[in-house]
């Protein structure tokens, strides 16, 4: 593929006016030896493609990204589409026309989730300003209504002078994302530890985003766990793949929250008089030491009840079932012979990792690579937890790599299982999609892991020093290499499907924003500055607990 220089197409921007820059030529996928124009439905028939050097693959993300994903709102940009439209309006004689399809789904909507790898880009590029921008209109879209105040819409939309948030009410299944709530205040955090903008964070509206955000989960529940309980399909998987009750993504993010929350109302807190008995810095400091005993439970409870390596496995299989009282050793009563049997080469020897779901009678022992990143990001596992899950992944990796990084969980629920708990969903058939599709936007979660513990570690670390340290840079560095070569090839396709992910999903949309802004991650921390791996450092509990006493 190549990106001949002065020619120049015209592209329609998020708010609808048009923008110029130079077309991207890209081998069109099914069309051997032939390329097609984005921006463009006709196929035009080229030369033998050339391989783009580095700095133009991050050039093309780049112009993506800022030129043609942004969302202008009040003439400054806001945040990013979910992907960039395909349809395109082109002069034809000298009349603008419409070529492509109509609206596509809710892709053209700014959704937060997709919008954290594009804000930490941002950030680490040097555009504070439009990751605030991103957090106030979030923040005024919280909702206030009486039986959802405190929730993060899903994604959101430009309609001339209004913003209107999509909280469920418009989606398939009307599922409402819980992960957008979750994301909001670690993202908050980050902006401030970054910028040092504390003044941001003291803001009277900020706080009380904050305080709606507390007043929403500190409610009394059911039941006395410190996880949360949400419905099928409420996170980066947001259509029913058995994913309700108690899933490993919504528990690590919950822990980035409460930390992240806590340390927001922190700085509110040192701002005034130390000690001060204004009741409502009173009612802060009640509030940090209850979201800090929070996140301490969950913690221990992740690391009790999710934590599998090939000892805890063992230990679970020999348990006595049907036993009842205090101090019991099956809380859940699982019987043997609903631990899989793949487990045994899933884990080897060394592996370990966080499974998908802890329910009565029913672990889900399925890999989930977001929510097993962020646990090692967010320093929920500890360092040698984190080192057996590098080497799971490192063991696992022609599951998880393969043709395309990451996968985003194992094994897909195949036959009956998918039938049943998909609902026949043709788009999460097994190695499809969410159900065992391969998404190139995780890939930088997993630099981040591994960079920050290699920071973090000891001497004598298994990273730093021994057996992991190579053959994981070898993963990582070949990871990369896939990206820079396949995706701009394959248009920056969101996911990827089959087994080896090397055919581009079947509905992926094309040009995803957080596909081009994680090869954009992926690169800096690779190649510009892996220093940057501090960018999703939390606050650790011990300096929070001080902070409040
Ligand atoms: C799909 C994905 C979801 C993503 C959205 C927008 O619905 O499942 O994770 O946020 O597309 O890209």
């Amino acid at each position: 593929m190549s990106e001949p220089a002065g020619r120049e197409s015209r592209w329609p921007t998020a708010n609808g006016s048009l923008a110029t820059g130079p077309q991207i030529l890209c081998k069109s996928p099914g069309v051997s030896g032939k390329r097609g124009v984005v921006g463009d439905n006709r196929t035009r028939i080229l030369e033998a493609p050339r391989m783009l050097s580095e700095a133009e693959v991050v050039r093309i993300a780049r112009d993506l990204l800022y030129n043609r994903a942004m969302v202008n709102y009040q003439d400054k940009p806001i945040g990013a589409l979910a992907a960039i439209p395909q349809k395109a309006r082109v002069y034809v004689d000298g009349q603008l026309k419409v070529v492509g399809s109509s609206p596509d789904l809710n892709y053209h909507e700014v959704f937060i989730r997709d919008n954290v790898p594009v804000m930490v880009f941002l950030l680490l590029d040097g555009r504070p300003d439009i990751v605030r921008r991103f957090l106030d209109t979030c923040l005024d879209l919280q909702s206030t209504s009486p039986q959802t105040a405190g929730i993060f819409p899903s994604s959101f939309t430009v309609d001339g002078e209004r913003l209107l948030g999509d909280y469920g009410q418009r989606a398939i299944g009307r599922v409402i994302s819980v992960d957008a709530t979750l994301w909001w205040p670690i993202l908050a955090h980050v902006y401030v530890q970054r910028s040092q903008d504390r003044d941001w964070a003291r803001q009277p509206q900020v706080q009380r985003g904050l305080q709606r955000f507390l007043d929403l989960i500190l409610r009394p529940g059911f039941c006395d766990v410190p996880t949360l309980h949400v419905p099928d399909g409420a996170f980066m998987i947001d259509r029913p793949l058995d994913v309700w009750g108690c899933p490993l993504e919504i528990q690590v993010l919950l822990y980035g929250a409460l930390l992240s929350t806590a340390a927001l109302i922190g700085l509110d807190l040192q701002s005034r008089e130390a000690g001060s008995a204004d009741p409502s810095a009173q009612k802060q400091r009640w509030q940090m030491q209850q979201v800090l005993n929070w996140a301490r439970r969950l913690r221990g409870y992740l690391l009790k009840h999710y934590w599998v390596n090939t000892h805890t496995v063992q230990v679970l299989r020999r348990r006595p079932t049907e036993q009842y009282g205090d101090a019991v050793s099956n809380e859940y009563n699982i019987q043997t012979e609903a631990i899989p049997p793949w487990l045994q080469h899933w884990l080897g020897a060394r592996g370990g990792y966080l499974i998908g779901n802890v329910r009565t009678g029913r672990l889900d022992f399925r890999f989930f690579t977001l929510g097993n990143c962020l646990g090692a990001i967010f320093d929920v596992l500890s360092q040698p937890q984190q080192r057996a899950l590098f080497s799971l992944i490192l063991q696992n990796r022609a599951e998880l790599v393969a043709e395309m990084p990451l996968r985003i969980s194992h094994p897909p629920l195949e036959g009956d299982e998918w039938r049943h708990k998909t609902g026949y969903d043709p788009k999460n058939r097994p190695w499809c999609y969410h159900n065992g599709g391969h998404w190139p936007c995780l890939l930088w979660f997993l630099i981040l892991a591994v960079l920050r513990h290699r920071r973090g570690s000891g001497f004598d670390s298994g990273l730093r020093n021994g057996w992991l340290y190579l053959p994981m840079q070898d993963l990582l560095q070949k990871s990369y290499q896939i990206l820079l070569q396949r995706l701009p090839e394959q248009k920056w396709a969101e996911y990827f499907d089959g087994p080896t992910g090397v055919w581009m999903g079947q509905q992926a949309r094309l040009y995803q924003t957080w596909t081009v802004a994680g090869f954009l991650l992926a690169h800096h921390l690779l190649k510009v500055n892996p220093e940057d791996a501090n960018v999703f450092d939390l606050p650790k509990l011990g300096s929070l607990y001080r902070a409040c006493h």
